[in-house]
């Protein structure tokens, strides 16, 4: 491999950022929003509370004339349903509507395309109440969501993505507040597969229904994909990887795209005797519905080995560490990467590996829809961030976008996270992630002053060169 005709980023690709409602807005309860589960949830130790967070509702002017001033083309932000539909059905809250229309206007002022996901990890807590995920009626409560989305927002918002990383959700919900088991539950797994599958239904009839409302438009799903190495060429932990590979990202895209249950997944739901029942429709709503493009978020790759069906396993994991199973998989440290400051672990050229398999596996255009390194900042006195460690992190991961387009592969666009501090999922604000400083911390509210980090002006660099600046 010479890698030495790298093609140019296409003339339209979109550079930007994201962010999601519940870690960023804060006004949680404000103008007739009703809670969700991220405000009812008991929050990790020493963390700061949603209720403020980096005051984006009320700020948001300030912020997108930010992304702007970087060069945005396209800024990624999800709505929060406890706006728009307090309750998760019934009223819708006028306020909560008109709000998103000012921020997506504000990005059309500035020539950015809104991106929007429909669900970040913040179901409403009156629908948990009713059972979330695991009612079937979800799957309508979603629909009619979506509905009332595109009805109100289909003529301006172009770009579209469901429910941000299901997978998660599925895998480790109860650790970023969502995904709840009904105490007593005899089969956790079967009880969680259940909730999956009425998410994927709820997707696959979101995106049916964007296409008949608004043809033009286009929608895609937002897994977090994870290449899963095998520890060794040993035959038994190549076994090992494609299982996790299987559960932990192919479920999502082969049901997203084809609409059917990955064949090792099915097997492995078959031996927990949690295969999940289908309603009438299920299987026909699953078919027919297609996504444009594949939105993914990448951090890491993960390695695992084999698993004895006897060993032992700490169960404990988050969205990037080992997690493992008996009988299928374990996680395993990959000497050849490093770790952030954080614990995940750093691979870039997995990226490429990982949008190499993607598109040979679904031969759809992807946007990358999250991608960063969580650290600690220390604004300086004079109001500098110098992020030196986020921008090598960003450059080699844009290095590698590049190689991977000029493997042929359809890439639409980059939306690294964050594109302003927020509060993490459990880690609290002290990890951060964007090109702009928020003057708060977990243990008190502060200025809320924005700063330009280092980053945000080699950013600003890279994004008017379209790609091929990455000097410091
Ligand atoms: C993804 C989520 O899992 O990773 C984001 O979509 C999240 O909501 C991001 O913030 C980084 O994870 P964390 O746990 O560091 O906030």
């Amino acid at each position: 491999m010479l890698d030495q005709n790298l093609k140019k980023f296409p003339e339209n690709f979109l550079w930007g950022a994201s962010t999601s409602a519940y870690q960023v807005e804060g006004a949680n309860l404000a103008d007739g929003k009703g809670p969700s589960c991220q405000d009812v949830k008991e929050l990790p130790a020493g963390t700061a509370s949603l209720d403020v967070c980096a005051d984006h509702y009320h700020r948001y002017e300030e912020d997108i004339a930010l992304m702007a001033e970087m060069g945005f083309k396209v800024y990624r932000f999800s709505i929060a349903w406890t706006r728009i539909l307090p309750q998760g059905t019934g009223e819708v809250n006028q306020a909560g509507i008109d709000h998103y229309h000012k921020v997506i206007d504000c990005c059309l002022k500035h020539h950015i395309e809104p991106l929007v996901t429909m669900f970040h990890f913040d179901m409403p807590a009156a629908l948990d109440e009713r059972g979330s995920w695991s009612n079937p009626e979800s799957v309508e409560w979603f629909e009619n969501y979506a509905r009332v989305l595109f009805e109100n927002y289909g003529s301006k918002v172009k770009y579209w993505l469901t429910i941000n990383e299901q997978n998660m959700l599925t895998l480790v919900g109860p650790l970023i507040g969502t995904l709840h088991i009904p105490e007593g539950c005899e089969n956790i797994v079967k009880e969680t597969y259940q909730q999956n599958h009425h998410m994927l239904v709820a997707q696959a009839k979101a995106m049916a229904l964007l296409h008949k409302m608004f043809p033009e438009d286009k929608i895609g799903p937002a897994p977090n994909i994870s290449l899963v190495y095998p520890a060794s060429c040993k035959p038994e932990d190549i076994l090992a990887a494609q299982e996790f590979n299987a559960i932990r990202n192919w479920l999502y895209l082969d049901m997203a795209v084809y609409g059917r249950y990955n064949n090792l997944v099915w097997r492995y739901l078959e031996e927990h005797d949690a295969t999940p029942t289908f309603r009438e429709g299920d299987e026909e709503a699953l078919k027919a519905a297609h996504p444009d493009f594949i939105g993914f978020n990448y951090y890491s790759t993960s390695t695992v080995q084999h698993a004895d069906v006897n060993e032992v396993l700490n169960p404990g994991a988050d969205q990037q560490t080992a997690r493992g199973e008996a009988g299928y998989y374990k996680g395993f440290n990959n000497p050849y990467l490093t770790k952030s400051e954080f614990g995940w672990e750093i691979d870039p050229l997995g990226f490429r590996a990982n949008m190499r398999e993607m598109y040979s596996r679904y031969h759809l255009p992807m946007i990358v829809t999250e991608n960063g390194l969580g650290a600690y900042d220390t604004l300086t006195e004079d109001g500098k961030v110098h992020d030196n460690y986020r921008i090598a992190y960003l450059r080699a991961h844009i290095e590698q976008l590049k190689l991977a387009i000029s493997d042929g592969i359809e890439m639409m666009g980059y939306c690294p996270w964050s594109a302003i501090d927020l509060v993490s999922t459990h880690e609290g604000i002290r990890k951060r992630y964007g090109f702009i400083y928020v003057d708060t911390t977990d243990e008190e509210v502060g200025t809320l002053n924005r700063y330009r980090k280092d980053s945000f002006y080699w950013y600003k660099k890279v994004i008017a060169s379209n790609g091929e600046d990455l000097a410091d």
